[in-house]
């Protein structure tokens, strides 16, 4: 049975608390997965927002709950165990003395949550160990992004461990907490059709897309920073891409699965100097039309000029016995033309076909693993058309519906993490080891792109991106899966 814990999440007024992780919270305590006794405190940084903390997460909660979610007698129970607190989070003083003195009177289980800019980590960090509030079972979850580039990151990463081994640092990154992606696991290591076809001999490429509606909403002074590439490819594809491509893990624990993950980034080849011109392609929207709407441009919305891209496509190679000459196709934009997250395991198709011309071209087999909006996993496989006399070829469908199977299963990856976080459970959470691996992927990609004619090429809102990304995969012969 698990112990009650505390949880204090650095950062409580802010958007990732409301929008994430009070809701995810209150989900788990309505299926009864939050132990009893155990307390959220949310920091804040100004008196008003602690004493009206409870109707702050309240308001915000119900917005974004779904209405069936929402029961006013439990969320009353739940909020019971949500206090607000007021605390500078830069300067130690006897706020921070007060919050320690509860602590310490409360739960031995702690967790203390980084929803704040990572500027600030290093300074909340050390106010937590000077205050007192580290107990031999504390560990701290930091948000994403972690770090700018691979030496920023190596610099947060040693300003946190001077107060937290690295077993008690949970990085997070909430596309490990999506169900697919978990099921992506049990997918490939419990059924033998599919990983005794996982390597290059039946393997034509892989697709890793997650598309987005929505443009800069509130977070320009980040997101101008930051771009898509660091925002979206250094953490949540690249990590979708170790799961696909590692090796089997020997046990499901935390140690196994991220030394595959790392041998899969370690393999990873490197895109430096001319290579990236001919394996990445950036973009960035200018106005257009979302769902019969006129929408503004990036650069109108963002009010000045920039080179920050919105979008990016990516040809990537990991040189290894299983995976030689297989392209990974990654791709991220914001403002596409719709909200889709998916993997496409595309098979080569027959050597020999055995059909007359006349029965049609033979349709590769593909395995298509959709994260959001729906989360199914769909074979695409070829049967003769029943309704015609002589032979014709046509896709088909095998469908696990998972959002169907289980509709009244609310999926929320942060519940997910935060649990593991609470249960002080790592496996889905990543070592340095992996951060470091993947910035040095992605440092010469944006050294690269600084050159004048790497500038982001523009695409309408509401497309699929920049003509470019089409051409990227045309090369090779193929097109994105949902391209058309
Ligand atoms: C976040 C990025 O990590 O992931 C956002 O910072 C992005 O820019 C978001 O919108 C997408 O997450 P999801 O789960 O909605 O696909």
């Amino acid at each position: 049975m698990q112990k009650p814990f505390d949880f204090v999440i650095f950062g409580g007024a802010g958007d990732l608390a409301l929008r994430k992780l009070i809701p995810a919270w209150y989900r788990a305590y309505r299926e009864g997965q939050m132990p009893k006794g155990s307390r959220i405190f949310g920091t804040v940084r100004r008196t008003e927002q602690a004493d009206g903390y409870r109707e702050m997460v309240r308001e915000a909660a119900y917005s974004y709950l779904r209405d069936d979610e929402i029961d006013n007698e439990t969320w009353q129970e739940f909020e019971a165990c949500i206090h607000g607190v007021f605390i500078n989070i830069t300067e130690l003083d006897e706020h921070w003395e007060s919050l320690a003195k509860t602590l310490n009177e409360g739960n031995e289980e702690r967790v203390f949550y980084m929803a704040t800019p990572p500027a600030v980590f290093s300074a909340c960090c050390k106010n937590i160990h000077d205050a007192g509030m580290i107990t031999p079972t504390s560990r701290v979850v930091v948000e994403k992004p972690l770090g700018y580039d691979a030496k920023s990151a190596d610099s947060i990463n040693a300003d946190i461990a001077q107060y937290f081994e690295e077993n008690a640092i949970f990085r997070i990154d909430h596309y490990l907490g999506k169900e697919t992606v978990q099921n992506l696991l049990a997918l490939r290591f419990t059924n033998c059709i599919f990983e005794h076809l996982w390597d290059s001999k039946s393997i034509d490429h892989v697709e890793i897309s997650i598309s987005e509606t929505v443009g800069l909403e509130t977070r320009a002074g980040f997101y101008d920073d930051a771009g898509a590439l660091r925002d979206m490819v250094q953490n949540h594809l690249m990590q979708l891409l170790c799961l696909v491509a590692m090796e089997p893990p020997s046990k499901l624990n935390a140690d196994s699965i991220r030394t595959e993950k790392l041998k899969v980034l370690d393999a990873l080849r490197p895109l430096v100097g001319d290579d990236v011109a001919k394996n990445t392609v950036r973009g960035q929207y200018v106005a257009g039309e979302m769902g019969g709407k006129k929408v503004d441009g990036y650069l109108d919305e963002l009010g000045k000029d920039s080179n920050t891209e919105t979008f990016v496509a990516i040809r990537a190679h990991i040189d290894n016995w299983r995976w030689s000459n297989v392209p990974f196709y990654l791709r991220t934009g914001k403002r596409l033309k719709q909200r889709c997250a998916e993997i496409i395991i595309q098979y080569k198709t027959p050597t020999h076909h055995i059909y007359p011309d006349s029965a049609g071209a033979m349709i590769p087999n593909r395995l298509v693993i959709q994260l959001q909006p729906d989360e199914r996993v769909q074979m695409i496989v070829t049967s003769n058309n029943l309704e015609k006399h002589d032979a014709e070829l046509v896709p088909g469908v095998m469908d696990l519906g998972l959002t169907d199977r289980y509709e009244k299963f609310y999926s929320d990856a942060y519940k997910r993490l935060m649990l593991d976080a609470a249960a002080n459970n790592p496996a889905l959470f990543i070592h340095r080891n992996e951060v470091d691996a993947a910035w040095n992927w992605i440092d010469p990609i944006i050294e690269a792109w600084q050159r004048p004619e790497n500038k982001p090429k523009p695409y309408e809102s509401g497309s699929w991106g920049p003509k470019e990304s089409e051409d990227l995969l045309r090369t090779d012969g193929s097109a994105w899966f949902n391209a058309g």
